[in-house]
């Protein structure tokens, strides 16, 4: 999973990938590199680790001349994080150069091939396989098209590439399968990237490349061909109506914090349009042409996961639709038994997953309708779904998903309301005071935020020095330890587990002492006294807690935080913000790297 960008137009190509190459550095940052036509010969310059590395290398190269190009940020698969396996890579010849972000699995059988044909490998790659494959079907094809789409027909995998040649100054090649890939029209210039804001700042015109598509691009033309046959394919032009301002820091250290404060304008965003307080309703016109389902699958991954997770609760008791939730990289090979009367949900943030992507697939195999939940507008999963719910929650920068999973919720919430209303078994005069609650939760949230980072800064560095947290949670909330377990992991590198409960007697209390502390949700609700009794059982055995809970609780823990209390499943929108504030303050306070944590990827392309 890395970030790929091309360009042909009439400015100096390399500084403008660099600045493309930095807005895609979210989906890796192990190397970075860059290849131009210059003099009749590829200039190629790769650094390894993250683009800064690359830009100290260009600064002492003068190719501001070239005005076309490719590069890459690179998130490893094959081959370790060194300069060697870095993107551009070269045929044998270093005629052509070719980025590629995905995964070429049958890429042994042709390097064996390859080899016995005298072909020699600089790297682990299976890129380089790739591109000198290519290279080999030059020989047969002097067109560039055919010679591509001849190599094409032979790999297996994944893959959104871009290539270019020595022949064919000022052009770059592009296909995909399975990987993102986008094409920017602009005036005297074109682009291609894995994701939009790579070339925002110089287009708004977007053309959206499907799987088994081929495309050439010069200054002056694009053109998409189908990548098997070469026959020329008609593409619509699509406007995008974000711009380049929201995907940038605003004044915040960093992106997740910026992206936390964000979420009740997510949240009001998700629901303009779609609440109607006036008759007492939810619309989804993207749903209107389906029943409720009978039941609903869900797959998802990481953070999307656990939205779905909490989705649950809400779908059986309001909806009364029986849920199954799983990690999609499980469900695609586990051959699952689905209801043929069943419709799957696949949550993600990206539309990107390659697990998620294959679910659905699996899913449309076995003849169920698809409901997509995806942030990002044209991914690849909002494409391949029948129906599309977008959550609009804006790009998300920050490699920790925060402002994506809450918006999720909020649309998971609607859904329910939605077809519990369409089931014709909703409660009038309880909804009507919730859809009342809901549209006011921005403003409660917004102004609560400041005072619970306060809090989250006091705790998080007291417990900085943890080795382990355990993360507390009973019904809608587990799945919120689960995530305030998953974030605090990611970002700060302290182990943590999340846990129900009431089941944390059957093993993990066996860890608690006074270097293990709990994080517990002990809101105001029914199963309050419960959970109450689980933390006795933690101070029993010395171990320190902190607990979110709400204002005239008899909590009596070393750590409280009270949060404002909401009505009944909108206090989830107050806790899922205390434990990324959790998170964030203690990572910063350790110094980590926020926004780009180590081995991880924003989007991951691959399985
Ligand atoms: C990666 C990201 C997570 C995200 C997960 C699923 O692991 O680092 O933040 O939750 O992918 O991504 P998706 O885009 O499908 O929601």
């Amino acid at each position: 999973m890395c970030g790929i960008i091309g360009y042909a137009g009439h400015r100096p190509a390399v500084p403008l990938i660099v600045e493309g190459l930095r807005r895609l550095e979210y989906r890796g940052y192990d190397s970075a590199g860059v290849a131009t036509v210059v003099n009749h010969d590829i200039e190629l310059v790769r650094a390894e680790g993250k683009l800064s590395a690359l830009e100290q290398k260009l600064s002492e190269k003068n190719l501001i001349n070239s005005t076309s190009g490719i590069g890459h940020t690179r998130w490893a698969t094959h081959g370790i994080p060194v300069e060697r396996n870095a993107h551009p890579h070269l045929d044998q010849e270093g005629r052509l150069a070719m980025i590629h972000n995905g995964i070429i699995e049958n890429y042994q059988s042709i390097k064996e091939d390859l080899l016995k044909k005298g072909y020699k490998f600089r790297s682990e790659t299976d890129s380089e396989v790739l591109i000198n494959l290519i290279a080999e079907g030059r020989k047969e094809h002097p067109d560039m098209l055919e010679a591509i789409s001849w190599a094409l027909k032979q790999v297996e995998g994944a893959y959104s590439i871009a290539i270019i040649d020595v022949e064919s100054p000022g052009t770059v090649y592009a296909a995909r399968v399975s990987s993102p890939l986008v094409m920017g029209i602009g005036v005297g210039e074109n682009f291609i990237a894995s994701d939009i804001p790579a070339f925002l700042p110089y287009t708004r015109e977007v053309v959206f490349i499907e799987d088994g598509e081929l495309l050439r691009i010069t200054a002056s033309s694009w053109d998409v061909f189908k990548s098997d046959t070469l026959e020329p394919v008609e593409k619509e032009i699509n406007t995008i109506n974000w711009d380049v301002q929201s995907a940038q820091k605003g004044g915040y250290k960093h992106f997740m914090i910026k992206e936390i404060f964000e979420q009740p304008k997510v949240i009001f965003d998700c629901l303009a349009g779609r609440v109607d307080l006036a008759n007492n309703k939810v619309d989804l016109p993207e749903l209107d042409d389906m029943e409720a389902p009978k039941r609903l699958h869900i797959v998802a991954c990481g953070t999307s996961y656990h939205a779905g997770l909490w989705g649950k609760y809400l779908l059986e008791k309001w909806a009364k639709i029986p849920v199954d939730v799983e990690i999609a990289s499980e469900f695609r090979y586990r051959d699952p038994l689905l209801d043929p009367d069943g419709v799957v949900l696949a949550i993600s943030q990206s539309g990107e997953t390659a697990d998620t992507l294959a679910g659905i697939k699996l899913a449309k195999e076995k003849g169920l309708p698809v409901i997509g939940l995806c942030n990002v507008v044209g991914s690849s999963i909002s494409r391949e779904s029948d129906h599309v719910l977008y959550t609009q929650a804006g790009p998300e920068v920050s490699v920790a998903s925060t402002k994506a999973m809450c918006s999720q919720l909020t649309v998971l919430m609607l859904l329910a309301f939605y077809w519990s209303k369409r089931k014709g078994i909703h409660d009038t005069k309880q909804f009507a005071e919730f859809l009342q609650d809901l549209k006011s939760l921005p403003s409660v949230l917004e102004s609560a935020l400041p005072a619970m980072r306060d809090r989250a800064k006091v705790l998080g560095r007291k417990y900085a020095d943890a080795s382990s947290f355990m993360f507390l949670g009973r019904g809608p909330y587990f799945p919120l330890a689960l995530e305030g377990a998953l974030k605090l992991k990611e970002i700060s590198y302290i182990h943590a587990e999340g846990y129900a409960s009431g089941e944390m007697k059957h093993g993990p209390i066996a860890l608690i002492d006074q270097k293990f502390p709990t994080f517990a949700i002990a809101l105001n609700d029914d199963l309050f006294p419960k959970v109450k009794s689980n933390l006795i059982e933690v101070q029993a055995r010395g171990g320190h807690i902190i607990a979110l809970t709400n204002p005239g609780t008899d909590l009596e823990v070393e750590h409280e935080w009270t949060l404002p209390e909401v009505s009944g499943p909108l206090n989830v929108f107050m806790v899922l913000p205390a434990l990324q504030l959790f998170s964030y303050e203690t990572a910063d306070y350790l110094g980590k790297d926020v926004d780009q944590p180590r081995n991880l990827a924003k989007s991951v392309t691959v399985e």
